[in-house]
């Protein structure tokens, strides 16, 4: 059983499915904190009627390194096995990242994962789904990584694709996307739990899968 902590500034949909996933057993972890820079943020919500800890650090006025220090002082409280980033919306320090980076274990991998929702390395940073709608992809998705310094620049663990469809709005897109973000979040931290998943440069094995069939996934209107 892993100790994990989520870190979240808003409606915390990602850590109901994680929360879900532990309570199920698709996880052989625990949520045992739930951290949020928001003190208002629905994740809060979440974490206390599930039974986690809290912690409120706020961001605002805050510098970026006084802020992360915080952070992990309350975080070590909780000695988690792995953070998990659930629509925390804040770029983490050199600091931060090299606490629970690839040397901060035996594990072989960093200890700090994320979900955005685009098929990175397009898209990142901020409205992940507007940028894919203005740019007239025609497919889009969700991507969970480990986290380096840079803004969702981490290695890929695993993505889910969805068509961009002529009709949709931001918001359109952004359900079709999160609805694949509950699926994916909870089976990468399951292989984490599991001590699956191996780095060597930037690429992610998930060890003991099947390689999966090379088909190709067409595009809306490719007939
Ligand atoms: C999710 O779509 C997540 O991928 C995104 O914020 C949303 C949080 O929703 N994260 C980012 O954009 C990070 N760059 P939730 O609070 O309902 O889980």
């Amino acid at each position: 059983m892993i100790r994990i902590a989520v870190l979240a500034s808003g409606s915390g949909t990602n850590l109901g499915a994680l929360l879900d996933a532990c309570a199920g057993g698709q996880i052989d972890g625990r949520v045992e904190v739930v951290l949020s820079n928001m003190p208002g943020a629905g994740a809060l919500e979440r974490a206390r009627a599930a039974g986690a800890a809290t912690e409120v650090v706020p961001s605002k006025g805050v510098q970026r390194e006084s802020h992360d220090a915080e952070v992990l002082a309350r975080l070590s409280r909780h000695t988690p096995d792995l953070v998990c980033l659930a629509g925390y919306m804040r770029l983490l320090t050199p600091r931060f990242v090299s606490a629970y980076g690839p040397t901060s274990s035996t594990r072989g991998c960093p200890r700090i994962m994320n979900i955005h929702p685009a098929l990175l390395p397009s898209f990142p940073g901020l409205h992940a789904q507007r940028q894919a709608l203005a740019y007239g992809a025609r497919f889009s998705g969700c991507t969970v990584h480990f986290v380096d310094e840079g803004t969702d620049s981490g290695a890929i663990i695993v993505q889910a694709v969805v068509p961009v469809l002529e009709s949709d709005t931001e918001e359109a897109l952004a359900a079709r996307i999160l609805s694949e973000e509950h699926r994916i979040y909870p089976r990468a931290v399951q292989w984490f739990a599991q001590g699956r998943l191996a780095l060597e440069g930037r690429r992610v094995t998930v060890r003991g899968s099947r390689p999966p069939e090379p088909v190709a996934l067409r595009s809306p209107w490719d007939e």
